[in-house]
């Protein structure tokens, strides 16, 4: 059984249709990727399953439950992350206290509503802390945990996003164009972070992203969009020999 299957999805807004049909499957503990020209509905496609849209037709079922049944909290309580394509942290606030926002589906008890805690509600803190700190470490962020996100530079933003994501311990993560924006280094070292976090963490990705060495370094499969069509599936060297996929996006 395929962990996400995506079916028929259709959507306009106004005269702009932003999907027709589309259809593709993710198995588990996959790297699935999205491509496609700007504007071809990649967005739309999360914002979908993410339930901030509602499709005019299809279905989405996520482990076999019907997507369309729930809100956008209900999602991510099942087990779905995005990073988004804009930054979506709190800029005010420190790296550990967003990824601790991060994690807030978790806790039962209010943990960040106030300042003094006992009993249940202070081991719960510890645990949670106990892995966002986990995560930071993982992602490679350590220097940066007690920093206000606004003052970091925008590579390591785009990583606490992505850690941020990753402290909902996820089943299916999105990630919508993690290293847009990015240098050549902070590019391979978010590339090196996808893989790790599907080997080791087991983590199923739905990836939307427009840098090709990426895209082909990482995917087990790639699915192509042009103007909210599905026009090519297949693996890495199929989709990079396609003449549709060629004229359309990829060029020569
Ligand atoms: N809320 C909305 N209202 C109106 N039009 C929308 C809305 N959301 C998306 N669209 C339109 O749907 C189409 C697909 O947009 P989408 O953001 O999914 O593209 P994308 O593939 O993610 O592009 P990019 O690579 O530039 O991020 C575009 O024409 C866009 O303008
Ligand atoms: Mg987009």
């Amino acid at each position: 059984m395929p962990q996400l299957v995506v079916k028929d999805l259709s959507i306009n807004f106004g005269g702009i249709t932003a999907l027709v049909n589309v259809s593709f499957q993710v198995e588990k503990g996959e790297i699935f990727s999205i491509i496609g020209p700007n504007g071809a509905g990649k967005t739309t496609i999360f914002n979908c399953i993410n339930r901030i849209y509602t499709p005019h037709r299809g279905t989405i079922l996520f482990q076999d439950q019907d997507l369309l049944r729930y809100k956008p909290f209900e999602v991510s309580k099942l087990g779905i992350a995005r990073a988004f394509q804009n930054i979506a942290l709190f800029e005010n606030m420190t790296v550990l206290e967003n990824l601790l926002l991060g994690r807030h589906h978790r806790m039962k008890s209010g943990v960040m509503a106030g300042g003094i805690f006992w009993g249940k509600a202070k081991r719960e803190e510890l645990s949670h802390r106990k892995r966002v700190e986990e995560i930071i470490d993982f992602l490679e962020i350590e220097a940066y945990r007690y920093q206000i996100v606004k003052t970091l530079p925008y590579g390591i933003q785009k990583r606490v996003e992505l850690a941020r994501a990753l402290c909902m311990d996820p089943f299916l993560l999105l990630l919508d164009e993690p290293v847009s924006g990015m240098n050549v280094e902070e590019t391979e070292d978010t590339a090196r972070f996808i893989l790790d976090i599907n080997e080791e963490l087991g983590t199923t990705i739905v990836l939307v992203e427009h840098d090709m060495r990426v895209v082909m370094d990482v995917s087990d499969r790639i699915c192509v969009l042009n103007f909210g069509e599905k026009i090519a599936e297949g693996r890495p060297q199929e989709i990079r020999n396609d003449p549709l996929v060629i004229r359309a996006y990829l060029g020569k």
